[in-house]
C-alpha cells in the first residue's frame, strides 16, 4: 500500500494560538514521527510525505530558511529513527536548487538506510508534480516508440526515486483544503482521497488509523463495477 500525505495546516494552527507560523512548522516536523511509525506498524509498503513543494519558494526568505533548518535537523534525526525502525529513506524532488550541504545529508540518509527492507519513506522537498512530468518528457523527446514502464522509470529518476513509485492508493490531506497541490500527479491517478480539517501538528496515530478505516470502507472500482454486482456478469471489453 502506498499513502502520501500533503501535512498542511502548520501556519494556521500557529496563528490560533497567536504563535509566529515558525512555530507551527517546528510543531508540526514533530508530529512526522509518529505518523511514520504508524505507518510502518500498519504495514503500509510506501509513504510519501509532502515537505516543501517547488511553489513553497514564493514564501517570505525568513519562513524558507527556517523551513530548511528543520529540514536539515529532521534528516539527522530521521535517519537515526529510519534505521531503528528498518525504513528506507529517499527524498523525492529537484536537488538541482538546494544548498550542497542539504544535498549532501540526503545523499548520507540514503545510503544510510539503504539496505532497510521495512517500509520506504518518500520526503518531497522543492517538488513539482508537474515539472517532474515536463521533465520526463523533455527526457524521453527523442524515442521513437516509449513503452508506460519506460516512462515510469524515467519519471523516478526525474524525481531521484530509488525505484518507481507503485500508484497512490490513499491520499491525505490534512489543514482542510481540498486540492492536491501538484503533489504526485501521475502517482495519484486513482488514489482515494481523503481530506480531513485537523491541521498537521495535531495530526496523530488515532487520526491516521481513522484515515485508514475511511479507506477500508470505500470501495475502489477502476472503472469496473461494484464487485456484487460483478458475480454472475461475466466482463466484456468494447
Ligand atoms: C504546511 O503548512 C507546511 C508547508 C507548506 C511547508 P502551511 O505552512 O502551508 O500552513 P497553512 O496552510 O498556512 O496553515
Ligand atoms: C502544500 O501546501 C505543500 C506542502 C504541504 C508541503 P501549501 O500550503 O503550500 O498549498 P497551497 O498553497 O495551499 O495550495
Ligand atoms: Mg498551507
Amino acid at each position: 500500500m502506498h499513502i502520501a500525505i500533503i501535512m498542511d495546516g502548520n501556519g494556521r494552527w500557529a496563528a490560533q494560538r497567536h504563535l509566529p507560523r515558525t512555530a507551527g512548522h517546528r510543531a508540526g516536523a514533530k508530529a512526522v514521527d509518529a505518523i511514520v511509525a504508524a505507518a510502518a506498524r500498519h504495514g503500509v509498503g510506501t509513504l510519501s510525505l509532502y515537505a516543501f513543494s517547488a511553489a513553497n519558494w514564493n514564501r517570505p526568505t525568513a519562513e524558507v530558511s527556517a523551513l530548511f533548518t528543520l529540514l536539515r535537523r529532521h534528516l539527522l534525526t530521521q535517519t537515526r529513527r529510519c534505521l531503528e525502525q528498518s525504513i528506507r529513506m529517499n527524498v523525492i524532488g529537484r536537488r538541482d536548487r538546494l544548498s550542497t550541504d542539504l544535498r549532501q545529508l540526503i545523499e548520507h540518509s540514503e545510503r544510510a538506510t539503504a539496505h532497510c527492507a521495512g517500509m520506504c519513506l518518500r520526503i518531497a522537498v522543492d517538488y513539482s508534480a508537474q515539472h517532474s512530468l515536463v521533465e520526463t518528457c523533455r527526457c524521453l523527446q527523442s524515442q521513437s516508440s516509449l513503452e508506460r514502464s519506460r516512462f515510469v522509470e524515467q519519471l523516478a529518476a526525474v524525481d531521484h526515486a530509488t525505484a518507481p513509485a507503485p500508484d497512490v492508493d490513499l491520499l491525505i490531506r490534512t489543514g482542510g483544503e481540498q486540492r492536491l497541490s501538484d503533489f504526485l500527479l501521475w502517482e495519484c491517478a486513482y488514489a482515494e482521497l481523503y481530506f480531513v480539517d485537523c491541521p498537521w501538528p495535531d495530526f496523530d496515530a488515532q487520526a491516521f488509523e481513522e484515515a485508514l478505516a475511511e479507506y477500508g470502507r470505500r470501495e475502489r472500482r477502476f472503472g469496473g463495477i461494484p464487485a456484487a454486482q460483478t458475480a454472475g456478469s461475466s466482463s466484456s471489453h468494447g
